[in-house]
Order: C-alpha cells, then sequence, then structure tokens
C-alpha cells in the first residue's frame, strides 16, 4: 500500500507520524494532514510531542489545548495537546475529581503496591485524547505528529499498561466492597463513588475498544519517518519491532532528506554517496514495507505552501 494508498482511504481513522527525532515527523504530518483535508477528509492534525512544533511548521498558531482551524486549506483543524488543561481532564475522566472514599481508599492502598501508579501524564494524555477521538465523530481522520521514538514508545504500550492497571484497581475495588459496606452501613453511605467507579469501568471498555481501532491496518497506520543514516537506520528496526510487538500496523517508510545529485560540489557528492550506499541497506531490510524517498530541499518546510510541496512528493506527483 503506497502513502497515497493510506491517505486516501475511506476507512482509514487514523495516521501517526513518527521516528527519531529531528528526521521530519511533523513536516510529514502537516504535509499528509493537507492532503487528506484537501481529499475532502475532515482531518485533524494533532501534536502529541510535548515539545511541540506544530505550530511552526504551519505558521500558525495552534497552542493552548484546543482545536483550531487551520487557514488556508478546508477541512483542516489542528491541535498542540497542553499538558495542564489535558491532565486535569485525564484525572476527571479517571475519577479522581469524585473521589469517593473507596476510591481514596484505594489509591491510599496503591500507595503502598509497588507498580500500581498510574503511567506518565504526556501519554496519558495523548491517549486521553485518542480515546476521545475514536468516539468523536466530528473528525473522519486524526493525524498525529508524535514526539520521538522513545516518547512514542510509552504513548503506544500505555493501552496495555492503563487496561491492566486499571483491572488491578477494579479487582481491588470488589475487595473493598463487603469491607465498604460494612462501613457504610455504620456511617451512612452516598452513591458518588459508585458513579466513579462506573466511569473506571467505562474507561477500561473504551481502552479496549481503542487497542481493536489501533491494531486494525484497514483503519490505523503508523508511518515511520526516518533519514538514510545509519543511526536512523538503528532506531527504526527498534520502532518497527516495538510497534509489531503492540500489533500496531506499519508498511510505509518516508526515507527523508535525500541529498539530491550536484557534481560541483563535493560535499553534497560524498554525503550523497553516504546517504546512497545506506540506502541499499534500507531497501535490503524492508522489502516488505512502501519506501518513499524525500529529497532535501534548499529551504525550511514551512507554512501551507510548503506543507503542500512536500505533500505532492509524498504521493508521487513531484519528485
Ligand atoms: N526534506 C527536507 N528538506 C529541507 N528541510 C527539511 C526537510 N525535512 C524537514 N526539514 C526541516 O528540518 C527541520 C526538522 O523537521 P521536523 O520538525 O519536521 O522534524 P521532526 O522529526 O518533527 O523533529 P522533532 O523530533 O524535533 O519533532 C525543520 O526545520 C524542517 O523544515
Ligand atoms: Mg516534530
Amino acid at each position: 500500500m503506497t502513502l497515497k494508498d493510506v491517505i486516501y482511504k475511506d476507512s482509514i481513522k487514523f495516521i501517526l507520524s513518527g521516528g527519531k527525532g529531528g528526521v521530519g515527523k511533523t513536516s510529514c504530518a502537516g504535509a499528509m494532514a493537507v492532503l487528506s483535508a484537501q481529499q475532502g477528509y475532515r482531518t485533524l492534525v494533532l501534536s502529541t510531542d510535548p515539545a511541540h512544533s506544530l505550530s511552526d511548521s504551519f505558521d500558525q498558531n495552534l497552542a493552548g489545548g484546543e482545536v483550531i482551524p487551520i487557514q488556508g486549506v478546508d477541512n483542516l483543524w489542528g491541535m498542540e495537546i497542553s499538558t495542564e488543561k489535558g491532565m486535569a481532564e485525564f484525572q476527571s475522566a479517571m475519577g479522581g475529581g469524585a473521589g469517593g472514599p473507596e476510591m481514596q481508599m484505594a489509591s491510599q492502598f496503591m500507595g503502598d503496591v509497588g507498580g500500581m501508579a498510574p503511567p506518565g501524564s504526556d501519554e496519558a494524555m495523548a491517549f486521553g485524547k485518542i480515546l476521545e477521538f475514536i468516539e468523536d465523530s466530528s473528525y473522519d481522520r486524526v493525524i498525529f505528529d508524535t514526539a520521538p521514538t522513545g516518547h512514542t514508545l510509552k504513548l503506544l504500550e500505555l493501552p496495555e499498561l492503563l487496561d491492566s492497571w486499571l483491572g488491578k484497581i477494579l479487582t481491588l475495588r470488589q475487595r473493598l466492597s463487603s469491607m465498604m459496606s460494612g462501613l457504610k452501613s455504620m456511617f451512612g453511605g452516598g452513591g458518588e463513588e459508585d458513579q466513579s467507579w462506573e466511569m473506571l469501568q467505562q474507561t477500561k471498555e473504551k481502552i479496549k475498544a481503542a487497542r481493536i481501532e489501533l491494531a486494525d491496518e484497514e483503519v490505523t497506520q503508523f508511518v515511520v519517518v526516518m533519514i538514510p543514516e545509519a543511526m536512523a537506520v538503528f532506531e527504526t528496526q527498534r520502532l518497527l519491532a516495538s510497534l509489531h510487538a503492540w500489533n500496531i500496523p506499519a508498511n510505509n517508510i518516508i526515507i527523508n532528506q535525500l541529498v539530491p545529485e550536484n557534481p560541483d560540489c563535493q560535499f553534497c557528492h560524498k554525503r550523497r554517496q553516504m546517504q546512497q550506499s545506506n540506502m541499499e541497506d534500507i531497501r535490503e531490510l524492508y522489502q516488505d514495507m512502501d519506501l518513499t524517498e524525500v529529497p532535501l530541499f534548499n529551504q525550511e518546510i514551512r507554512g501551507i505552501e510548503g506543507l503542500t510541496r512536500l505533500g505532492k512528493i509524498l504521493i508521487g506527483e513531484d519528485k
């Protein structure tokens, strides 16, 4: 499946752009988002990288944790996830706000139980957004501009972690509830805590649904971005192994920043030789995947114009 097939396929709801630091993840996410919107899909491009650069890439302010329409392209919205805002929402979604007595006891108890602390906040929020947009039919498609590999791997292992974490809490709840009913009969009980438990149960169900959607290659595609250099190859290997382990479909690699032929420039010639030699290894390593080559531009990729230019190369309509 070429990148064009991915972007123009109706059933694809999530496209994630990921890879090593600085290789062009944000530019590629932006370019794919512009293509998707121009094709008529209501598209949201979402940055899960705490060091956001989506605003810089689109040359528009997309900060503040709200969905903002992107100027210059119909059907396109953008958002940089805000840590503070998202954390508060996530905590309340996890029932942290309600805090009935059972919840408080459970969290106190959990403090004593190793390995049951809730997962990291940036990733949790980003995942909270995935859950939100899985249910939200306002967009046909959400394109994720992810953080460099390590961070993104943490995000992707979250469904499993959260699932088992919530599972443990819910089991704990069962154990506590008989004790609590005794206490309630002594002090008089409210119904509020039941609501927060119900929310946890619902969150667990949502996570289960998300894991199914994220593993379905008709719905989700992780597009790996890399440059033709040895370090990037190693990191891509690790990334693909993890994606495979978590059943996240990945069939496309963008190889970015290829130095064009320039006989008058010794430096360019040397770099090109090095890259072309790595390209041979890359083609050999990733025979089963679709590879898209993108040249190094003579300027930064910025604004709708730059992203549109990159997009044309991604779908093979320009070289
Ligand atoms: N093919 C290219 N030609 C020229 N410049 C490029 C190309 N691809 C990316 N760039 C530039 O390289 C810089 C880094 O790109 P980008 O922000 O897309 O990478 P990233 O992988 O998202 O980085 P980070 O890991 O910091 O999030 C930007 O200034 C971008 O304009
Ligand atoms: Mg980036």
